[in-house]
């Protein structure tokens, strides 16, 4: 497998088969060296440095039904809430005051908030703040929606495709449409964002051809940012009762990314971080470089519980900052602070 690793990391690239194989043949030595060739390349792309994003979980209400997610329409049980316009900002100018200078607003696909409130809080929020750039993570939206957030200052556009496998996809998503989100990846891409793409692992029935999907489609793609995570069941939903998926498994995803794509932006999650209390450090060794702690109200926090388990629910905004930059340099990285743009987009 070494060879494979090696062609991997000067080249960049691998054959279906090649990925495959890579997969199927995992063993303890593998992925130590795999590991440590994506974690040299990070260090010769980004340094030693970790970008942090302020995550504003703004609606729970949604009204997809995806079988995995706890926010789902037909969870009775969910509490649900939305935050108003001034309780953002009061977020953000909590995360400015901290050194936060990425926002990333996300939520469930709630009508409540029309094209004309997001613009609005977009607006807002750039005019507020000086420099800061804007995540948005709400969903499938038509091309004109998307073209008017951007004019009114969104930077950046996460849109995880979820499983690239077809049938997978369709079997989680009730009512929804694969090509649709596909086309979206595409139009938020055209229309000027820096956009991020990303799945889960450990789904049930998910095998490594799945992944080997995903990753050539990612490859083909070229997103700015790839945020994977394990699937983790939530208790309300027709999923409870399935395994999670492993650390081992999405470390060894985050570096083959870190390989296939030296350039992109990799967040250690939020979720990687719930199945062990050392996986986002875990994750930063493998190749991620991106840490997203919660700016929610913590009034609201254990409210968007997409997943059991989750972290951080408790804590306020300042005791994630502390927390999570001890943690970076335990691990032996730096904290940045700075908007933390892709590399091809830096000291423009
Ligand atoms: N386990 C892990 N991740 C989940 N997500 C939704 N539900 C779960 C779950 N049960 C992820 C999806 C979504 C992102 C916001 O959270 O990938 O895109
Ligand atoms: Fe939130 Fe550690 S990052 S408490």
């Amino acid at each position: 497998m070494k060879r494979l690793i090696d062609k991997l990391y000067d080249s960049n690239n691998l054959s279906s088969d090649e990925l495959l194989l890579l997969l199927n043949n995992m063993d303890e030595e593998s992925k130590k060296y795999l590991h440590m060739k994506a974690n040299e390349t990070r260090l010769h792309i980004y340094n030693d440095k970790v970008y942090m994003r302020g995550l504003i979980e703004f609606t729970n209400y949604c009204k997809n039904n995806c079988r995995y997610c706890g926010i789902r329409r037909d969870n009775k049980d969910a509490s649900r809430y939305r935050l108003s316009k001034e309780e953002i900002l009061d977020c953000c100018k909590e995360g400015y005051r901290l050194g936060y200078r990425t926002y990333v607003l996300q939520g469930g696909e709630d009508a409540y908030y029309t094209d004309d409130k997001i613009v609005d809080i977009v607006s807002s929020i750039k005019a507020s703040f000086e420099d800061v750039a804007v995540t948005l993570s709400i969903g499938e939206k038509s091309y004109e929606s998307y073209k008017k957030y951007f004019d009114a200052g969104a930077d950046r556009y996460l849109l995880r495709h979820e499983t690239n496998s077809r049938e997978l996809y369709d079997s989680l998503h009730p009512d929804m449409s694969y090509d649709n989100r596909i086309k979206c990846l595409h139009d938020l891409k055209d229309i000027g964002y820096q956009i991020g793409a990303g799945f889960m692992i450990g789904l049930p029935n998910q095998t490594n051809e799945d992944f080997v999907q995903d990753l050539t489609f990612l490859k083909k793609l070229q997103p700015h940012m790839v945020g994977i995570g394990p699937f983790i069941p939530q208790s309300d939903t027709p999923l409870a009762d399935e395994k999670a998926g492993t650390v081992e498994k999405t470390c060894i995803l985050l570096s083959l990314i870190r390989l296939l794509l030296p350039e992109v932006l990799l967040p250690a999650t939020t979720a990687l971080g719930s199945i062990n209390n050392k996986g986002r450090e875990q994750g930063l060794k493998a190749g991620a470089n991106v840490v997203m702690p919660n700016l929610s109200p913590t009034s609201v926090r254990d409210k968007y519980a997409l997943y059991d388990g989750k972290i951080c629910t408790g804590d306020e905004a300042a005791q994630c900052r502390n927390c999570i930059e001890n943690r970076i340099k335990m691990a032996g990285y730096e904290v940045d602070m700075s908007r933390g743009d892709h590399i091809s987009l830096q000291n423009k």
